[in-house]
């Protein structure tokens, strides 16, 4: 766990301007910075970058953030991950917080050891020639062995005593590279392999992967589990294919180390693998944040059909409306590595377009066994698509899907979701609650952009504030958290305190609004006038209340009332001058 406290330190020691430009030139525009946004496709920037508040928005897109969700979003990295990027690349240290530490914490050396043998491999790569040999064959230029880092690890038993200073370093055996036997005795744990390092978003080398060069078992070697590394979180040759990826808004995921260094041997870039797991809801989450669509492409045999399958089930609950995800079959005989080599990179790109969409695929697969005719049929199919239907959470997928199967079993849509016990997706609106009539939009509008440009203000809101909607309720949750936390808090703070909550919608938009608002604006005096505002409007609909009922009918208590709003009111006015 990264201390909240750390977040905000790390955002105010950081400047978004200079995290931006590691990845997108910008170009001065007034107060802010701009450039054409690195998150959708456009020719005229519409990406600004606030240094005053340290934020960006895209008024194209939507997309918004701080500099931390900024790295998150651009090279796909996790929370923590981007938290530990940026710290290193300010100088600071993550603090963490006692419950599960340990587990985070690597040790720089062991990126270091995982450097030296990643420099030995390529040397000794350049030195054997039947290595060399092996990936002539397989078609590799020297060229694409060296933008995948390539090597060759000789067949010794203690190669890496020649890497590194101190073979018997526990830093060896903990990222897996070295193997300690019974009584003590170190080796190698790569032997006579073609070595594939693996590499994460931010380019260091975390494991291998060590392919035999004749027929063997186990053909494949790859790196433990290590603090370094965790195969359901990496992805083979992400580093390589980040900018094409975004470049062409599409990822293909293959299955080999192989198949991405073959494909983009022959100019296909934006192709990563599953490192001989299942596609994982993580690897799909991390993918579709930076690209608009996914396709998998995996072997023609039957594993093929699985792990495909596999992935479509992990793909489900990550869907995200607007984007899209594709499934490649294969030739039988084929993988992309064979495919590629024998058809070309146009006849490759052309099974690419003609992908079957995840929807097509999820309901020829659902229809494939069943007799659509019978009622029984139709049950099974009912009873197959529960729990995939139920995983998707985007919601216009979710409907669209609903729908059809619904079609197919002659059942209604709201039979099926019945059926499963799930919320209808398209619930009607929800009523406004009864005490609506509280304050007006347009003030709690002006209040709301006050307080993202000033966030602090919120503390001097009364403990009882309540606005109607979803910006009053944005404005409350603000609050609330604002009289728990003691720091100064600043607009960036703000922004990934409510990231991933109900509320982040309605501040983007309201941080949106302001972001090309000067610095020279009286905010405090605003915010006064518009509570000012806030609160006349509600004497004045009390008092109406109150009169309505005429004097006469009035209680004590009520009559004692009415002449308090009326000060209140008084001394209101005389505040303006
Ligand atoms: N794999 C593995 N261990 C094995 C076999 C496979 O980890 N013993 C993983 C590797 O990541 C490999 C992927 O599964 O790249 C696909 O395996 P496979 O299809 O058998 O190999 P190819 O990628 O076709 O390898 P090659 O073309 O080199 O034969
Ligand atoms: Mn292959």
């Amino acid at each position: 766990m990264i201390p909240k406290s750390f977040v905000q330190y790390l955002l105010n020691r950081l400047d978004i301007v200079d995290v931006v430009e590691r990845y997108v030139p910008l170009k001065k525009a007034g107060a802010n910075f701009v450039a054409c946004c690195p998150f959708h496709n456009e020719k005229s920037p519409s990406f600004t970058v606030s240094q005053s508040k340290q934020f960006y928005h895209c008024f194209g897109c939507g997309a918004h953030g701080t500099a931390i969700g900024f790295v998150m979003e651009h090279a796909g990295m996790g929370f923590v991950e981007a938290v530990e990027y940026l710290a290193k690349s300010v100088g600071v240290t993550v603090p963490q917080e006692a419950s599960n530490t340990s587990q985070h914490k690597v040790a720089p050396d062991l990126y270091e050891l995982m450097q030296s043998a990643t420099r030995y491999y390529r040397e000794q790569l350049k030195k054997n020639q039947r290595a060399i040999d092996y990936l002539k064959g397989r078609g590799l230029s020297g060229e694409v062995a060296a933008r995948f880092g390539i090597g060759y690890s000789p067949d010794d038993w203690q190669n890496l005593k020649a890497a590194v200073p101190n073979y018997q370093d526990a830093g060896l055996v903990e990222t897996g590279l070295v193997i300690e036997g019974e009584g003590g005795k170190r080796y190698d744990r790569f032997r006579d392999r073609i070595m594939f390092p693996i590499v994460n978003v931010r380019g260091q080398v975390i494991g291998f992967g060590g392919r035999i060069l004749d027929k063997g078992e186990p053909k494949y070697l790859n790196s433990p589990e290590t603090p370094l590394f965790e195969k359901g979180h990496e992805l083979y040759g992400l580093y390589q294919a980040q900018k094409a990826i975004r470049a062409r808004q599409q990822v293909i995921v293959v299955e080999g180390y192989m198949d991405v260094v073959a494909l983009a041997q022959h100019g296909v870039e934006y192709a990563v693998a599953t490192l001989g797991t299942a596609t994982t809801p993580y690897h799909v989450q991390k993918l579709l944040r930076l690209s608009e669509q996914v396709v998998f492409c995996f072997d023609g045999d039957k594993a093929g059909q699985k792990a495909a399958w596999r992935a479509l089930e992990n793909a489900l609950p990550q869907l995200v409306d607007g984007k899209r995800i594709g499934f490649l079959f294969l030739p039988e005989e084929h993988d992309p590595d064979t495919y590629i080599r024998e058809f070309g990179t146009e006849a490759f790109e052309q099974l690419l377009d003609d992908s079957l969409p995840l929807s097509g695929y999820l309901l020829r697969e659902l229809t494939a066994q069943v007799d659509l005719r019978t009622p029984e049929g139709r049950n099974i199919l009912l009873q197959k698509a529960q729990p995939l239907l139920t995983a998707i959470t985007a919601p216009t997928t979710a409907l669209l899907l609903r729908k059809e199967v619904a079609a197919l079993a002659g059942v209604t849509q709201a039979e099926l979701e019945a059926l499963y016990s799930i919320k209808p997706v398209a619930a009607p609106p929800r009523a406004a609650p009864p005490k609506a009539k509280r304050s007006t939009p347009s003030g709690l509008r002006t209040l709301l952009r006050c307080l993202v440009m000033r966030p602090v203000l919120a503390r001097e809101l009364p403990g009882d504030w309540q606005g109607e909607g979803n910006e009053g309720a944005a404005i409350a949750a603000l609050a609330d958290w604002l009289r728990e936390s003691a720091d100064e808090t600043t607009s960036a703070a703000m922004i990934q305190h409510f990231q991933g909550t109900s509320y982040e919608v309605v501040f983007a938009s309201a941080q949106g609004e302001v972001i090309q608002w000067g610095d020279d604006f009286d905010v405090q005096a605003e915010f006064v006038g518009v509570l000012r505002r806030m609160r006349l409007d509600v004497i004045e609909s009390e008092s109406a209340e109150l009169l309505a009922k005429g004097l006469l009918s009035m209680s004590e208590s009520e009559r004692s009332r009415l002449a308090q709003l009326k000060d209140e009111r008084r001394q209101l006015k005389e505040q303006v001058g």
